[in-house]
């Protein structure tokens, strides 16, 4: 048995799971064993100092599996902000066919992508951005909630709302972000209306994600109350793990502290640190309220087939057998 959605045939995968971009995280290892096991993964461009690394990491994946990919395009306001359409030119040329973008509206980007037959993929936190985002002709939305890693936007809309109100208004392709772990969140997401789901922190905890094993035991040992939510009075709110600096952050922009003051423990070189020695207190690292169902470190493989079952079961087994 498999689960086939409008997302499975749309982007040409056979499970309905897809591995969200992960700056740090989102390498050739862990992309090319998610694309093996059936899903649908994501390098994270940025992750690439320039724009030829990130070609060299899209031929290292290609070398690593012969099923289809994506690169994630993150686009945020910078100080000095990357070269993005050397980014995106690099992965044009590359023949890679699916890209995710976020952070931004995507509409300067797809005309280029279209004419080279790349479908994009665009991540909002919101109803109207998906709904904008399906107007100006994207291929698919992952919508990700409130529980999310990473920015979940300023609403505090949770999936349980986010999803069916999205649901309600797409008609293309969507999966679901934030929150997701196991066969019963699939199960949930395709009840809700979703066509798949997307997840960051449970690939995180995989045997083939690059992440020092000191991140991965302390995913498995957190709950779902480990994470804070940093630059909320900037509007920029990231949920990341709890730990002594991102609880400083907290504290001093509440105390009416402004970004120059968090800026050096906020530095993305100090959370790269954390994933790449296993100081768990070095920096600031994206994870979310998901680790209060991860519990253990299985392969990409054992993880997608797994949940997929798992959902099959709960759809035949535990629902049907409600009905009537
Ligand atoms: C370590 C980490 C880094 C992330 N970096 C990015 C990023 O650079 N761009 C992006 O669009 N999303 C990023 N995300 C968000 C994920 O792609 C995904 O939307 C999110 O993790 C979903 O929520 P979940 O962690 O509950 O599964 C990141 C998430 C994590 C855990």
């Amino acid at each position: 048995m498999a689960l086939k959605t409008k997302f499975t045939e749309t982007f040409g995968v056979e499970h309905p799971i897809a591995q969200g971009g992960m700056q740090w995280v989102g390498r050739a290892g862990l992309v090319a064993a998610v694309a093996n096991a059936g899903g649908l993964g994501f390098l994270t461009a940025l992750t690439q100092p320039t724009p030829a690394d990130l070609a060299n990491e899209i031929a290292k994946t290609k070398d690593l599996t012969d099923k289809p990919f994506g690169v994630n395009l993150t686009i945020l306001p910078a100080i000095t902000p990357p070269p993005y359409d050397e980014y995106r030119q690099v992965i044009v040329d590359s023949g890679v066919k699916i890209v995710e973008t976020a952070g931004s509206n995507p509409a300067p980007h797809l005309p280029i992508f279209h004419d080279h037959g790349i479908k994009v993929l665009h991540k909002c936190t919101s109803v109207r951005h998906a709904v904008k985002a399906q107007s100006l002709g994207v291929d698919g939305i992952s919508i990700d909630g409130f529980e999310c890693a990473g920015h979940p936007g300023e609403d505090d809309i949770p999936g349980l709302v986010l999803i069916p109100a999205a649901a309600d208004q797409i008609e293309i392709p969507m999966i679901a972000s934030g929150g997701f772990a196991d066969g019963r969140g699939l199960a949930a997401a395709l009840a809700l209306g979703a066509d798949g789901v997307n997840m960051g922190t449970r690939f995180m905890c995989t045997v083939e994600s690059c992440i020092h094993q000191n991140v991965k035991e302390a995913i498995v040992a957190t709950d779902e109350r480990g994470t804070e939510l940093i630059f909320r009075p900037l509007r920029n709110t990231a949920r990341v793990a709890s730990n002594t600096v991102s609880r400083e952050v907290v504290k001093i922009l509440n105390d009416g502290g402004q970004f120059p003051d968090v800026m050096e423990l906020v530095a993305g070189a100090r959370g790269r640190k954390v994933f790449e020695d296993g100081d768990l207190e070095a920096g600031i690292w994206s994870a979310s309220t998901a680790m209060g169902l991860i519990n253990d470190i299985p392969t990409c493989d054992e993880l997608i087939s797994g949940m997929v079952a798992d959902a099959e079961s709960i759809i035949t087994g535990r629902l049907a057998g409600m009905v009537g």
